[in-house]
């Protein structure tokens, strides 16, 4: 096995099954010193094709809210809790996500983001280190401790759950104008993470 020492993984055989159904690694990708950085879950066909996360519908519905934010995909972290396609689509499996979790890890060090958002069940859940109730606690912002660093989240819907049902795509608009707004990069004038 061969690896990078820092959040890139260039070569990883560590789960077999993964190895068996990705085309490449998708590492994450945006400004190394964001101060956003999204996690999603796994990459999905799309991104196995092309090699950067959240390029499909999903990552169309995320450009869209970032743009409506006053935000660029240029100007944020992308990411996922898991490199490789994962067959068919299917959830991450624990000891996947466990294989992934030191170079998510890394990641999160070298950015070193003023707020991280979770796309989804599957990053809040592993980031919080409990079960989250994705459509109840979107939106909202917690402290925890990642590797002994405090960092703050902001929970979200994934994007593709707007996709399933539209009626969640104001919610999750709201999660990502929030997460701006947070971190004043978008149409709010001043940085607000003080004030949560
Ligand atoms: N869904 C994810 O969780 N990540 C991607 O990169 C694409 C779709």
């Amino acid at each position: 096995m061969v690896e990078t020492e820092g959040p890139d993984v260039c070569a990883c055989e560590r789960c077999p099954a993964l190895v068996e159904s990705r085309s490449r690694i998708v590492n994450g990708t945006g400004p190394a010193d964001a101060g956003l950085l999204f996690v999603g879950e796994a990459p999905g066909a799309d991104e196995d094709e092309r090699g950067e996360p959240f390029v499909g519908r999903s990552g169309s519905v995320l450009d869209d809210a970032l743009r409506d934010a006053g935000l660029a995909r240029a100007d944020v972290r992308i990411t996922n809790c898991v490199r490789c396609r994962p067959p068919e689509n299917r959830d991450p499996h624990v000891d996947e996500l466990d294989n992934c979790a030191g170079f998510l890890g890394r990641e999160v060090e070298a950015v070193d983001p003023d707020l991280i958002v979770t796309l989804g069940k599957v990053p809040g859940e592993r980031l919080l280190d409990r079960s989250v109730a994705v459509t109840e606690e979107a939106g909202s912002v917690v402290d925890v401790r990642l590797g002994g660093t405090p960092r703050r989240v902001l929970l979200c819907l994934h994007p593709a759950a707007t996709l399933y049902d539209r009626s969640q795509r104001g919610a999750f608009e709201d999660a990502i104008a929030r997460a701006a707004d947070l971190v004043g990069a978008g149409s709010g004038d001043q940085a607000r993470l003080g004030d949560y």
